[in-house]
């Protein structure tokens, strides 16, 4: 069991260190996700983990504690209708000729996020020279390790279509069947770690596409107008913003103009250059 004491300073390190705002209700759920960090360091006492966790100099161990607390439920080609947008308008800026594109996949846990963008760009630029690339990043750097990796066991690609599966996979059978994306796909996507609580972020604007979605669900407002404020500077001036289904943006808006439902444009102001 854990003390109320003992929870709310878990709470305050876990809000500190990446945004995630656990509820109450949330006691238990941590007990268990901390589990098998606690076997590892031969500790039975969650007040004693909570030691090392707040002495930790090194960082090690909170990065720890962040990789077991975050939730990393994703999948190939989730929320279809995002994917049918991004073709529609990655067909249109290759008629338009524009040669640079650039999307962030931002909390993009184990890869099916950014590899999903990537299928759709390879599909549509395709013989020709656009230079386009995808920055995935998350704050759990145990998601970035198979993310990196590309490989997928056959539940997990569920949501492939056979001909993509055939084109850009490598089928293998170790134990059992796993498909490893080739690499002319994995050399178009970055990763790297970034805590989305804690902009502003060191990255190179301005992004086309910017998929930011099932992550701001764990956070406050104050956190989430951080973020979309940073995005929103970070995005092109006709760039576009794809959140998840559960996560609306009323009040949190500002400078985003809704498209779409969960599809946002960033929003120009008729005083602004
Ligand atoms: C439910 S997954 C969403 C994955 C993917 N975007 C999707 O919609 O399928 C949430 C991801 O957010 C990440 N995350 C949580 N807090 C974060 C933070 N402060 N900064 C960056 N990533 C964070 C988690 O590690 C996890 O991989």
């Amino acid at each position: 069991m854990i003390s109320p004491k003992v929870f709310n300073r878990f709470r305050k390190i876990i809000y500190d260190y990446s945004g995630i705002a656990l509820s109450n209700e949330k006691k238990e759920l941590l007990c268990m996700r901390v589990r098998k960090n606690m076997n590892r360091l031969e500790i039975t006492d969650i007040k004693d983990y909570l030691e090392i966790i707040e002495t930790d100099a090194s960082g090690a161990h909170i990065i720890d504690l962040l990789d077991a607390i975050s939730t990393n439920v994703t999948s190939f080609f989730r929320e279809p209708h995002h994917f049918d947008l991004l073709k529609e308008r990655l067909i249109e800026m290759r008629e338009a000729g524009v040669g640079r594109v650039r999307m962030w996949s931002c909390a993009c846990s184990t890869g099916e996020e950014p590899y999903s963008l990537a299928l759709i760009a390879q599909e549509v630029f395709e013989k020709t020279l656009v230079d386009w690339k995808i920055l995935a990043t998350d704050i759990s750097t145990k998601v970035l390790r198979t993310a990196q990796d590309g490989v997928y066991s056959e539940k997990n690609i569920n949501g492939v279509n056979f001909e993509m599966l055939d084109k850009y996979f490598k089928r293998s059978i170790n134990g059992s069947v796993h498909y490893e994306i080739s690499d002319r796909i994995k050399q178009r996507i970055v990763f790297r770690r970034c805590n989305l609580a804690d902009p502003p972020f060191p990255l190179n604007g301005p992004l086309d596409f910017v998929f930011c979605r099932n992550v701001m669900i764990y956070f406050d407002d104050a956190v989430r107008a951080k973020l979309l404020a940073e995005i929103n500077r970070l995005l092109a001036d006709d760039g576009i913003l794809f959140v998840g289904h559960a996560e609306s943006l009323t009040g949190l808006v500002g400078k985003f103009k809704c498209i779409k439902p969960t599809i946002y444009n960033k929003q120009r102001f008729s005083n602004e250059k």
